[in-house]
């Protein structure tokens, strides 16, 4: 099992879902691991619960945030060895109503805003010869109807996973990604803004469609992003692994 001891991970949107368990399974490793979100109340209960977890609150997709949260990590622990780019946020679009709004928001959290992020971590990534985990979606690689703009973000963080892998990797930076699958978390609800009946409709339909079976849950991804961020990957790098139940080999 990798020993994460010393070491400080960021993760942005570590407030629930894949990021709170990535978070979690960080800090059972011995990672100092920083979350960010733009909520508080939720960064604080997690971070009341467990050592080694701490926050900043920040909005992913905003400039500002992306500089200033990376500052503040370095003056508390003093040192960053993993960024992950985990923040996200979608909609069912279909083109005939998509709008600028629409169009930047997504990008802004999804493409931006991880950019802005890696730049700020750069030369503290380069001083620990540390990792980038990006954090995409089956959609990232595979064409779905209504989804255009989401999973067209995501193609675009997985193929700057593949650019900055090659970019970096003279200076000791590693750069992958995990592509998930549907997974039960807030998303359809919060990010997609769903109602009730949409996201059971949409989850019968994904169940239907996972070879596995299931939709899956945070545990299922959080390990991978772990596991791309350490050691043990340590000659490991522009890949983005596909962690969603067999679904985009379907
Ligand atoms: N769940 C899925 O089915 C699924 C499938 C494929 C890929 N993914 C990807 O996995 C990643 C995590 O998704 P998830 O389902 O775990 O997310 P989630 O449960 O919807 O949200 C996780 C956390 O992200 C925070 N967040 C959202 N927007 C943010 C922003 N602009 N800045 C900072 N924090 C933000 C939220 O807190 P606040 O609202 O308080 O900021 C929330 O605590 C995303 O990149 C998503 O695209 C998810």
């Amino acid at each position: 099992m990798q020993n994460f001891n010393d070491k400080v991970i960021l993760i942005t949107g570590g407030g629930a879902g894949i990021g709170r368990a990535a978070a979690r399974q960080f800090a059972a490793l011995g990672a100092r691991v920083v979350v960010t979100g733009r909520r508080e109340e939720a960064l604080k209960a997690l971070a009341d619960q467990i050592p080694g977890i701490d926050y900043v609150v920040a909005d992913a997709a905003s400039a500002d945030d992306a500089a200033a949260t990376v500052q503040t990590v370095i003056a508390r622990h003093g040192r960053l060895d993993a960024l992950v780019n985990n923040a996200g946020g979608g909609a069912i679009l279909p083109l005939a109503d998509a709008n600028v709004e629409r169009i930047r928001d997504i990008f802004a959290v999804n493409v931006i805003g991880p950019s802005l992020l890696a730049t700020a971590a750069l030369p503290h990534l380069k001083a620990t010869r540390g990792a980038i985990v990006n954090i995409s979606s089956t959609f990232g690689h595979k064409a779905a109807p209504a989804l255009s703009h989401y999973a067209a973000s995501k193609a675009a963080l997985e193929h700057m996973t593949r650019c900055w892998a090659l970019e970096l990797a003279a200076d000791g930076v590693r750069v992958n990604a995990v592509a998930a699958g549907p997974t039960e978390t807030e998303f359809l609800t919060e990010r997609m803004q769903l109602s009730a009946e949409q996201v059971e409709h949409v989850k019968q339909q994904e169940r239907g469609r996972i070879p596995l079976g299931r939709r899956g849950v945070p545990e299922d991804v959080a390990p991978w992003i772990v596991a791309l961020a350490g050691a043990d990957a340590a000659w490991l790098t522009g890949q983005v692994i596909t962690v969603d139940g067999g679904l985009n080999a379907s």
